[in-house]
Order: C-alpha cells, then sequence, then structure tokens
C-alpha cells in the first residue's frame, strides 16, 4: 500500500546548493511524501523505488521539462501591489507621501483588500514565488485579510504588520501604544493559525516613521514570540540623511537598529547599499540578513548594492523584488537585475579608473545567473531561517518547487528553443529569457497550488472575513502554551495532489484553521 500523500517525479532537477554553481540531478526519481523530499534515487532504479513506495505511477517529466526550487521573495509590501508599475518619477521620501501612504491606507476598505490580496499572491504564485516576506499595512485589519489570503491560495510567507508612528501623513500613522497592541495582535493572529507555512514578523517600517520608543517595544514582541523582524536599512541618500539629522548621536541606521534590539539571526533588512563595512560585518555577527533588492535600487536608490562583497564579509543575503519600490514582482525579473547590477558596478568601476583596462578588482562585484538563482533560494532560506526547510532538493526538506517547461516555442511562449541545445542552455534560456508561462506547475509543502491557468486551493473557504475575526485576535495562543500542533498543506484534511485541488471545504466554518483528521494527527512542529 501506498503510504497517503506520496508521490514522484522522474526527470532533471536544477538547483544550486553552493554559491555560483548550478548542479543538475539528472535523471531521478525524486519521492515526496507528506510534503518532504524522502528519497532521491537514480532513474534506472524507478521501478524498485515505486514498489518500495507502493506507488501506483512515477511520473516522468517530458523532454525539455525541469523542477527547480520555489523561489523566495524577501522584500515585498503587499499592498502596493495595487500601484506597481507605476509611480516612478520621485525619490523614496516623496514616493512614500505621494504614492504609498495613500496607497496602503485605503487598504482598510476590507472588500478590497480581499479582492487586492487575492490577485497579489496569485500574480506571485504564478511567477514562482513559493515564499515570500511580506510587510502588510498600518491597520490591523487589512493585514488579517492578507494572512488568509496566503493561507487560502496555498503559499508560504512571513507577514508583518507595518509600524509607524511618526512622520508619517496624519491618517495613517498610529499611536506608539496602539501600534504596540496592534503588533502583538497580528502576532497571536499569525501563530494562532497553527499553520505551519506561516508566521509573523514585527515590522518596523524604517527609521524615520518609528520612535525609539516603538522600535524597543517592537524587539520586546519579537523576542517574546520568537518572530522574524523586517525593516529597510541605509537605503538612500534621503532616507539615511534624515535619520542622521533625527538621531546624530547614531553613527549609522545600524547603530541605532543595534541600540534598539531590532538586529537578530531572525532579522532581514532591506536595501542596505549605504551599509559601510563596519555596519556589515556587524550585521553578520547578529546573524541579520540584508534583503538586495536590485530593481528597487535603481529606481529609488543612489547606491549600488555589492553582494559578493557582502557575501565575503559573511553577511547572509537574500533577494527581493521589493514592490512597488522594483516595479515588477517577479522573481525571475530580480535575479536578472542582480546580475545587471553587479556589471553596473564593473562599468562604474571602470569608469571611474579612466582607463580602458578591466582589471580582476573590477571582476569582483560581477555574478552570473547561477549566483542569481542562488540569492533567489538558498540566500532567501537563509535570510529567513528556513535553510533547513527549503531553497534546494535535498531528503528532508520540503518540496517547494517550479515544474518549467521549455517547449513553450513561437508565440506561446516567451523564448524559442533550437537543434543541439541541451538541457543545461534550455535552462539558462529560461532563467534569463523565461516568465510565468514555463512555470506549469507550483507546488508548496508537496502540494500543487497551481497548475497552468488555475489556482487548485482557490474557492477555499478556509477562514471567513477578518472582521468576524476580531475575537479569536483577543484570544489566540501564545507561546506560554507548551506545544503547538503545526498544520502543514500536506497534513490538511484529505490533501493529496487531486484532493487538494478538489476539496478544501473541511476547513471550519468559523474562521478557525482546519481541523485536525481524527485519524492522522497533524505533525508536531516546534517553530519557536
Ligand atoms: N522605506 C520605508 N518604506 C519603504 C517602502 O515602502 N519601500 C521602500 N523601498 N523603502 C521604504
Ligand atoms: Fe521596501
Amino acid at each position: 500500500m501506498a503510504a497517503e500523500n506520496t508521490f514522484a517525479f522522474r526527470g532533471t532537477y536544477y538547483h544550486t546548493p553552493t554559491y555560483g554553481s548550478l548542479d543538475a540531478l539528472r535523471d531521478v526519481v525524486l519521492i515526496v511524501q507528506e510534503g518532504k523530499i524522502v528519497r532521491i534515487a537514480n532513474g534506472h532504479e524507478e521501478t524498485a523505488v515505486q514498489a518500495e513506495f507502493g506507488l501506483a505511477e512515477v511520473r516522468r517529466l517530458k523532454a525539455g521539462q525541469y523542477f527547480v526550487p520555489g523561489f523566495i521573495d524577501t522584500h515585498v509590501h503587499a499592498p502596493q501591489y495595487l500601484f506597481t508599475g507605476t509611480g516612478t518619477d520621485v525619490p523614496l521620501m516623496e514616493w512614500l507621501r505621494k504614492y504609498t501612504f495613500p496607497a496602503e491606507c485605503s487598504f482598510q476598505d476590507l472588500e478590497a483588500a480581499r479582492h487586492r490580496y487575492l490577485l497579489l499572491v496569485k500574480r506571485f504564485l504564478a511567477n514562482g514565488t513559493t515564499t515570500a516576506m511580506y510587510y502588510g499595512s498600518l491597520h490591523l485589519q487589512p493585514n488579517l485579510v492578507l494572512v488568509d489570503s496566503i493561507e487560502r491560495l496555498g503559499q508560504r510567507g512571513v507577514v508583518g504588520k507595518v509600524n509607524m508612528d511618526r512622520l508619517s501623513s496624519d491618517d495613517y500613522i498610529e499611536n506608539t501604544a496602539d501600534g504596540l497592541r496592534d503588533a502583538e495582535k497580528f502576532v497571536t493572529y499569525t501563530m494562532g493559525k497553527k499553520c505551519s507555512r506561516i508566521q509573523p514578523c514585527i515590522t518596523p517600517r524604517f527609521i524615520p516613521t518609528c520612535t525609539p520608543e516603538l522600535m524597543k517595544g517592537l524587539a520586546e514582541i519579537a523576542q517574546k514570540y520568537g518572530c522574524h523582524i523586517q525593516s529597510h536599512i541605509s537605503e538612500c541618500c534621503g532616507e539615511v540623511n534624515c535619520v542622521r539629522e533625527m538621531h546624530p548621536e547614531y553613527a549609522s541606521d545600524a547603530a541605532v537598529f543595534e541600540e534598539m534590539g531590532l538586529l537578530t539571526s531572525r532579522t532581514v533588512m532591506a536595501h542596505g547599499t549605504l551599509l559601510t563595512d563596519d555596519d556589515i560585518r556587524h550585521l553578520a555577527r547578529r546573524g541579520t540578513a540584508v534583503s538586495h533588492c536590485p530593481l528597487s535600487n535603481f529606481f529609488l536608490g543612489d547606491a549600488f548594492f555589492k553582494v559578493n562583497h557582502a557575501l565575503s564579509l559573511g553577511l547572509k543575503v537574500g533577494l527581493g523584488t521589493d514592490v512597488a519600490g522594483g516595479i515588477s514582482p517577479s522573481m525571475l525579473s530580480a535575479q536578472r537585475m542582480a546580475v545587471v547590477n553587479s556589471r553596473c558596478i564593473r562599468a562604474h568601476k571602470l569608469a571611474v579608473s579612466g582607463g580602458t583596462t578591466v582589471t580582476p578588482e573590477m571582476e569582483k562585484d560581477v555574478i552570473t545567473f547561477k549566483e542569481a538563482l542562488w540569492l533567489a533560494t538558498v540566500g532567501g532560506a537563509q535570510a529567513l531561517d528556513m535553510a533547513d526547510i527549503v531553497g534546494t532538493f535535498e531528503v528532508g526538506k520540503e518540496f517547494d518547487a517550479l515544474l518549467v517547461d521549455t517547449n513553450l516555442s513561437g508565440t506561446s511562449g516567451p523564448f524559442d528553443v533550437f537543434e543541439g541545445e541541451d538541457d543545461d542552455q534550455r535552462f539558462e534560456k529560461f532563467i534569463n529569457l523565461g516568465d510565468d508561462r514555463n512555470l506549469i506547475e507550483v507546488y508548496v509543502q508537496g502540494v500543487c497550488v497551481k497548475r497552468g491557468d488555475e489556482f487548485l486551493l482557490d474557492g477555499s473557504n478556509v477562514t471567513k472575513s477578518a472582521e468576524e475575526d476580531s475575537d479569536r485576535v483577543m484570544s489566540a495562543p501564545t507561546p506560554a502554551e507548551p506545544e503547538t500542533a503545526y498544520v502543514d498543506l500536506a497534513h490538511r484534511a484529505d490533501s493529496s495532489d487531486e484532493a487538494a485541488s478538489l476539496d478544501v471545504g473541511a476547513a471550519a466554518e468559523d474562521g478557525a484553521p482546519a481541523p485536525e483528521s481524527e485519524s492522522e494527527p497533524p505533525t508536531k512542529r516546534l517553530r519557536y
């Protein structure tokens, strides 16, 4: 008898276990059980493995199809998806006032929030983002809608309610006490879902909009619940100069965050283009990561983030779209921008030299699509403290994966493949030229959440509206509870691949997380 929730694919899997090298697991049979990779066998072992696991079939990938680990976007502003692709005419501080705060404020309309957040999560899944680190908005309720949307569609997420108690517009600001109270409510609401894919994040927007009292209070909440933390650090001249004026007693953004207790091994700081080497070393000592957001840095920033240099100083680095500062929700685009960014650094150095000789020193910052893919997978997993769970194809990790089809030629796909091109060339074409059309299936925790044009978990009734959840916000459990049962996608009631696509109505009507099956309790997982 096959164990429940077991399936296997035979084919080629591309991943980047080490920075700078692309590994191909060619013609292997990869077996997924209960959402996890339990075996990677040689193709010629197919019959034996099939018998061992009692599988009715081993699905074979067609020529030109490959698996790649799901992309991890370490910096997205969920409500800004509304105006992505517009508002590119002003620098950061003006951009926040002119476009961002009004857009984020409009999510108080919860019907609108529900509609927009489903579109957002679908767009990101369609582009291969299986995990995202999201900023929500200031107000509590729309953030609950965001969490519900991620849960419903099956994405993996680290999600934060934005906190701001100074220097924002009058209708988009909170007082310190309310901000701290709502941040904690958000954390307990999210943890109360007991959904292993979704973790709460403490989110002081950035230093200019957060008083020291707020930042210190938020650091305490993060410590109490073992939460992730996210913010922006040394992003651009406007921001850095503002912080220097507001806090002349601190030498840098990093020094402010350090004093507030916000630099932890679960912190992800976005941008960091103006970090000094000392700042970088300090972040590295704390285990804090930087989300490199090249496209956003081109639009809102003034400087380059040097990935190779930061890594050489021991910093953890992931990749982010920074929607909407970055104008594309695609992590393929982010990877390409990371490569272009690195080549701009070389060009800049050459220009400064005034000569026509490219020296090895100038080459140091250049990365290829292989390093970019590492940043989008392994680097992101490390930044989010998930490196033991996702990022590569290894036994014991969860199966977050994209089925890439490079056979869509002509007008049905973004690129053509020519006779004689091998798998490696086809895969490189996908990374450099591909788009969502090439992603024919998207898996999170071993469950297919998107196939073709269909979002297979959509239509589920996992939660009711966020307004009706206000009681749960108050009563959600704290980590003081001795054991917390986290429900994986693979452990949702009847969540075999096919079943998950058809029947997720088992979730409770009253907004509670999906009930545990009588016969098969969900796995226990202590995240904190
Ligand atoms: N700094 C503070 N808020 C933001 C934001 O929304 N986007 C970016 N890129 N930087 C910020
Ligand atoms: Fe940002």
